[in-house]
Formats: structure tokens, C-alpha cells, sequence
């Protein structure tokens, strides 16, 4: 395989993310093919897809194409698949794992087409080196994907592996902690750059502060992962890589901030565990963290950033309470946050009315599979 030769990339993400990672991509100068609910396709080299497993912020997988083809039986997809060169590809020492998403009239489980593709690969090196590797559902080495929809299939090389949204940072998740991506999306929602201060009452784990940390240095997102599925493929280049990093950290901007990231939260487990999240994510200097009321927390003067990510409360007794709570909030950010754009990220429509506040602006994500929104409020006087 020519690690320089320029391919479609197809890069996953959340949904309800698509449009911060195509400006994440254009934003690293990579041409945007299309675009999908999920999904944004670019082009590139291998070399290209271990950058963007560094940088990426809102991106799931980095899928390296294989080969695109006309398919219209399992027998057609394995004779495909297992002409690819695996040999030169993959070691029969390691460990493969295949994922397939399929859409076509004559499967209806996943499992089997899995199976083909498995076989595909493994017969073909066998017969090549005389060893087959081992394989099953563990996503932390080999990963291979197959997309198969009507009489197309497309067989790619997943070369994140493991989703990026697990950055290895939050050793301690405390409770209901977003996911890292969907942070790193609110935060880029906020239009926050590094160059405003920003307040984080109620965080929780501090994903949302850590995230914003990360993006105020510039750091890439994927600098404390040890591992990727590219580092499992004998193209795996360990100088080449070295010196992608080494090149990628010379952005980082290391001299301190000029404006103040501040996080709050009423519980003082959920403080410790932020805390030691933002340590291991090697941005602990850069956020003041606080145990307090959300009412109570210090907000710089002038105009700046605040966001907020209250329970939604799941269950029905849960509801009361929380009514009384984004009462509280709506009246926090009328009193005292005036200058701000506040945000509020919310699952609940009923509960985000009790704030009481006309939000300029709705933007709908996804927390699993809730359908939640980021609302902006403009905090001027005399705002109702
Ligand atoms: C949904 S969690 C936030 C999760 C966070 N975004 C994360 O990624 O870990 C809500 C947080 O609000 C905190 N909280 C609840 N009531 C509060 C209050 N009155 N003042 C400050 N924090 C509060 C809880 O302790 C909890 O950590």
C-alpha cells in the first residue's frame, strides 16, 4: 500500500456534529467531498489520516479507503475482499476486528457479512505468510469497516480504532459526563477561541472546561492517546509519526492565558474528579476551579462566555425539583450575568421553559441518543 497515494477519506462523527467537523477539516485545509448526517468525506493520504486522528475534535473514526465496488452477493463481497493485498497490510500477528454497516436487499444481519469480510482477509493471508491472525469484536488494534448499500460496498481501514471522543483524559467520569467530542462541539458551538473568558458553573467532570482548555492552546485533541488503528498496520511508519507530532505540537500556544476559564460545580467529589481530568489532560493550570451554588460563582467583569449543563432528569419524580432549578438559572443569568451569551445544553423542552429567558438561538445535538439543544441567550440589560 502507497502510504502517499490520495483516497476519499470518510471521517465519522456524532450526530448533530457534521458541521463543526467539516469546519474542523476546512479549518486543516482538507477539500470537504460531501457531507452527511454522521459523516463528512474528504481526500487524502494515510499520512493525512494520522494528522487528522491527532487534531480532530469532533470526529468518531478516520476511515482510509480500500477500494470501492459493485456487490450483489456475499460471494461477490468476499471475492472482492480477499483480493486485496493483505499481506502488505496486515501482520498475521495481530489481532483483526471487522465492522459493517449493510443495507441491502438480500442481508438482514450484519453478522454475516462481518463473517465474509473476516474470512476474506484471513484466508488471504493465510494462504500468503501461512499464519491467520486472531480476530473478534476488540476495536483497540486491527479495524477494518465495510459499508455496504445496495449493489455498492466500500471496504475502508479504520485507522482511529477506538472512537477519538475517548481521549484518555477523564480517568474519573463522576456523574452523567458528556461524551468528549459533544464537548468539544458545544464549546465550538459557543464561537469560544481562547480569546473570551468563559464560565463553567455546574461541570461536572469538566469535560466542557477541559475541552475548552484544549482548544484555547490549540492542543490537539488526540496528543494523550497512546493508541491508534494505523499504529497496528505494518505501512505504520513510527519516525514518520514522530515527526507528524513533533510538527503539530510546535502550534500548541504554551505562554498563559490572557483571559480566564472558571469551574464550578455544588458537588465537591465532582470538583476533585474535574480537577484530576483537567491534570491528566495537562490543562489543570489554566482552569480555576471552584465548589459552589452555580449563583455563586465569580464571573469576571465585561462580556464573556457561560455555559451550562443542568440534569435533565430522566425520570418523572425527578421533574419538580429541577423546575425550581432552571427557574434559579433564568434568573442567574438575567441578574447576573449581564454582558454574557449564555448557553444552556439541555434534554428536556419542558424544564428549558421554566428558564424564562427567549433564546436568540436553538442548535440541536444528540447526547446518546437523547435529542438535546444548545440555547443562546443574548445576557444584554434588560434582558427578558
Ligand atoms: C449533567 S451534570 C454535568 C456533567 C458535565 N457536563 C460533564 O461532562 O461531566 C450536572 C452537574 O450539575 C451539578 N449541580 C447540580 N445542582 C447544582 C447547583 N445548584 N449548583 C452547582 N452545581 C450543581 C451536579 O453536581 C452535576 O455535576
Amino acid at each position: 500500500m502507497d502510504v502517499q497515494e490520495r483516497k476519499n477519506i470518510l471521517v465519522t462523527c456524532g450526530p448533530g456534529l457534521k458541521d463543526y467537523l467539516q469546519a474542523e477539516l476546512e479549518g486543516l485545509g482538507f477539500e470537504i467531498v460531501s457531507s452527511h448526517p454522521g459523516s463528512v468525506v474528504t481526500r487524502g493520504s494515510f499520512i493525512d489520516c494520522m494528522k487528522l486522528n491527532l487534531c480532530l475534535r469532533t470526529a468518531y473514526n478516520v476511515l482510509y479507503l480500500l477500494k470501492e465496488f459493485r456487490c450483489g452477493s456475499s460471494e461477490s463481497l468476499y471475492k472482492h475482499i480477499n483480493k486485496l493485498p493483505w499481506e502488505n497490510i496486515i501482520s498475521p500477528q495481530e489481532y483483526l476486528c471487522v465492522l459493517s454497516r449493510v443495507d441491502t436487499f438480500s442481508i438482514n444481519n450484519t453478522m454475516y457479512p462481518n463473517l465474509k469480510v473476516k474470512d476474506a482477509i484471513v484466508d488471504r493471508l493465510c494462504k500468503k505468510t501461512g499464519s491467520r491472525p486472531d480476530s473478534g469484536p476488540d476495536r483497540n488494534k486491527v479495524v477494518v469497516n465495510l459499508f455496504w448499500k445496495a449493489d455498492r460496498a466500500w471496504i475502508y481501514l479504520n485507522t482511529s480504532g477506538v472512537k477519538l471522543s475517548d481521549r484518555n483524559y477523564r480517568k474519573m467520569p463522576h456523574k452523567a459526563p458528556l461524551r468528549e467530542s459533544l464537548a468539544a462541539g458545544i464549546i465550538m458551538a459557543t464561537g469560544f477561541d481562547g480569546s473570551q473568558d468563559i464560565v463553567l458553573p455546574m461541570c461536572g467532570s469538566g469535560t466542557l472546561a477541559i475541552e475548552a482548555a484544549l482548544i484555547a492552546m490549540n492542543k490537539p485533541a488526540g496528543a494523550l492517546r497512546n493508541n491508534f488503528g494505523f499504529k497496528h498496520l505494518k505501512v505504520f511508519n513510527k519516525q514518520l509519526w514522530e515527526e507528524l507530532r513533533c510538527d503539530v505540537r510546535r502550534t500548541i500556544r504554551k505562554d498563559a492565558l490572557r483571559k480566564r476559564i472558571i469551574a464550578t460545580d455544588i458537588d465537591e467529589q465532582a470538583i476533585e474528579a474535574a480537577r484530576q481530568n483537567a491534570r491528566t489532560a495537562g490543562v489543570e493550570h489554566l482552569i480555576e476551579f471552584d465548589v459552589c451554588d452555580f449563583a455563586d460563582t465569580e464571573l469576571p467583569t465585561g462580556a464573556g462566555i457561560i455555559v451550562m449543563n443542568p440534569e435533565y432528569g430522566l425520570r418523572l419524580g425527578d421533574i419538580e425539583p429541577l423546575e425550581k432549578e432552571y427557574k434559579r438559572i433564568g434568573d442567574f443569568f438575567k441578574q447576573r450575568c449581564t454582558g454574557y451569551t449564555g448557553y444552556l445544553f439541555i434534554g428536556n423542552k419542558d424544564l428549558s421553559a421554566k428558564v424564562g429567558l427567549k433564546a436568540s438561538r436553538r442548535m440541536v445535538f444528540y447526547n446518546g441518543n437523547i435529542e438535546c439543544r444548545l440555547l443562546k441567550y443574548e445576557l444584554y440589560k434588560g434582558t427578558k
